[in-house]
């Protein structure tokens, strides 16, 4: 049996945080595929030889970016913590890599972190259009989320527990 890494899709590979999970995937020979909005900003960043799906989160057709991927890394964000990117950004495009990610079939959807996860003065907690979270997170990478039967996003995060279960 096969115990080789399956191939891991890293979006928001190109910002602050996604570098450094691109960089230590690499260093562990973790096949990789990046979504990024610009591929010649994504290479001069993170050198050649990456496969790379270019296209916006928001309105690409995600299918192809998830073929033969099994597990998801999520940094994308919008940095508009006060401009509504919460709402217009982050929860639409992580509600549809999440669904493009359960019609794949991936098994696992690691989402790092997003605005509104903890209590920020002036912006909307994630939870707040009433969606709930299925299950309290783990402190390391949490299932595959849960999107809500209902309207809302499809992806909730909840500030991280204080203590270890
Ligand atoms: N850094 C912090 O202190 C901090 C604290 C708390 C929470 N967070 C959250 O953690 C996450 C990562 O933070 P970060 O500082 O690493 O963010 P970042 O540097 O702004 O990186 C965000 C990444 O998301 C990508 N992206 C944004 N919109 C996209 C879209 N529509 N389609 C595809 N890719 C898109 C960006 O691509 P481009 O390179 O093309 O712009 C970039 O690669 C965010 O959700 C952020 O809100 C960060």
């Amino acid at each position: 049996m096969s115990t080789a890494p399956g191939r891991v899709l890293v979006v928001g590979g190109t910002g602050r945080t996604g570098r450094h999970v691109v960089s230590l995937l690499r260093e562990a020979d973790v096949p990789l595929r990046l979504l990024v909005r610009d591929r010649a900003r994504a290479e001069a960043e993170l050198g050649a030889g990456l496969d790379l799906v270019v296209g916006d989160a928001l309105d690409l057709d995600l299918g192809p970016a998830f073929a033969g991927v099994e597990r998801v890394v999520s940094t994308l964000g919008s940095r508009d913590v006060h401009g509504g990117g919460l709402r217009t950004v982050d929860l639409p495009a992580t509600a549809r890599l999440v669904a493009a990610a359960r019609e794949a079939g991936v098994a696992r959807f690691v989402l790092c972190s997003t605005i509104g996860a903890v209590p920020t003065p002036g912006v909307p907690r994630t939870c707040s259009s009433g969606s709930r979270p299925r299950a309290r997170p783990r402190p390391s990478c949490a299932p595959a989320a849960s999107p809500s039967p209902s309207s809302a996003p499809a992806v909730c995060t909840t500030a991280p527990p204080t203590t270890r279960a």
